[in-house]
């Protein structure tokens, strides 16, 4: 009899996006005339930038002469679009981050979820609450998380409050943990995390040989200029953190899927005898033991939003889904209820009224309003009570939306 990996048991329920399908899935066969606005997931709408199409088409004919044709890349991904993530997006900004220390991937969801294999099953890990349900989920697959308390929370998590009381601003726990997974701008509050606050968690890690798993996919949506835009702009984060970035939200790559991970030089971990042993030889062994790379055609259209035409069609769809933020924010404020978050990030995070709960919400939108959010509880214990909305829907999805909440709230 082949036994199975028990742990999957101890997840409760199934994955949050997966069990928000299954219940719209219903809802809408039960009132198949039901026209339902679909804010829950945080999945764009809006076409890939135009330059994008045109590399994607070119890198196509490529493949199709025999001349240019190319089979297996390298599971590192292709130097000429890491050359230009290092230049563009850290080298400008003042930054040292070479081409040698970024891993191009299928998304950061896989990255977040599979870095943790190259740490051993006993270190401690510290999660945000709420957050990305990825990281706890995929520590609990592994075996790393513990048991699943009454209270909602896994025996060998460190969870870390972010709540309005600390502006949705985790700070490092009293005990030790060896592995802090940092999501900023969060998901789902839509809060940021500024560069002392940055610099609190920095130190920490120094100071406990831990390490920082650092998840920027939303960072091309940080208006304000204070913000840091990657972990690394904060002075000693590169002995201590590993950076995750995505095509998804900046370029429109949901589908097409493209991200990467920055793993500096100098970051080791430690064997049981205390050896130092750099955390980018272990990701580059496993990537490519189980990875054959991103393909030619995603990796030359993402890497086609590195020139001056790209950097502006990408900034019109960042802007978007920005102006869609604000009509969120003010329409949810005009209908009473309390937000945070959209200013710097596509997700909006709202106060559930009369203190009901996020699934009771979650109910009273689909059925009243015919609208699909995402309950806060999903993201953690800390989430009771919300309920996020994403700027990523159609402009006029996302104004009929807010009219529906502002006229029949
Ligand atoms: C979300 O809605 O939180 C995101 O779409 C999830 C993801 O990027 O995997």
């Amino acid at each position: 009899m082949a036994r199975i990996n028990e742990n999957y048991l101890k997840l409760p329920g199934n994955y949050l996006f997966a069990e928000i399908a299954k219940r719209v899935k219903k809802f809408q066969a039960d009132n198949p005339n039901a026209k339902i606005i679909r804010l829950g997931i945080g999945d764009v709408t809006q076409p890939l930038p135009q330059v994008c199409i045109d590399a994607m088409i070119s890198a196509a004919k490529e493949l199709g002469n025999v001349e240019t044709f190319r089979g297996y890349g390298p599971e590192q991904g292709y130097e000429f679009l890491r050359e230009k993530i290092a230049e563009w997006n850290y080298k400008r900004r003042g930054l040292k981050v070479d081409a040698e220390e970024i891993f191009i991937s299928d998304g950061s969801k896989c990255d977040c979820g599979n870095i943790q294999e190259i740490f051993r099953l006993d270190c401690k890990i510290a999660i945000a609450d709420p957050v990305y349900p990825v990281y706890l989920d995929t520590n609990v697959m592994a075996g790393r998380a513990g048991d699943l308390n009454a209270d909602g929370k896994f025996s060998r998590v460190t969870y870390l409050p972010c709540t309005a009381a600390n502006n949705f601003s985790p700070t490092p726990p009293e005990n030790k943990v060896d592995l802090i997974y940092l999501c900023s701008p969060n998901n789902p509050t839509g809060t940021t995390l500024d560069k002392a606050a940055l610099k609190i968690w920095v130190d920490y890690a120094k100071k406990n040989d831990a390490v920082i798993l650092y998840d920027a996919a939303y960072a091309a949506y940080i208006t304000e200029e204070n913000i840091p835009r990657s972990i690394y702009e904060v002075e000693g984060a590169r002995d201590v953190a590993i950076e995750f970035r995505s095509f998804s939200k900046t370029a429109g790559f949901t589908g097409t899927r493209c991200g990467y991970v920055v793993i500096p030089e100098n970051l080791c971990g430690t064997t049981s005898d205390g050896k130092k042993i750099p955390l980018k030889n272990l990701w580059l062994r496993r990537q490519t033991t189980k990875f054959n790379g991103t393909a030619y055609i995603v990796q030359r259209g993402a890497a086609a939003i590195y020139s001056d035409e790209g950097q502006v069609q990408v900034k019109t769809l960042v802007d978007y889904y920005m102006t869609n933020a604000k009509i969120i924010r003010d329409g949810l404020s005009a209908a009473g209820l309390k937000t945070f978050g959209g200013i710097n990030a596509p997700y909006i995070w709202l106060k559930t009224p009369e203190n009901i709960s996020s699934w009771e919400f979650f109910d009273r939108l689909l059925k009243n309003f015919h609208i699909v959010g995402t309950p806060g509880a999903g993201f953690g214990p800390c989430g009771e009570g919300y309920l996020r909305l994403t700027a990523f829907g159609s402009r006029e999805n996302t104004l009929t939306a807010m009219n529906r909440l502002v006229t029949s709230g």
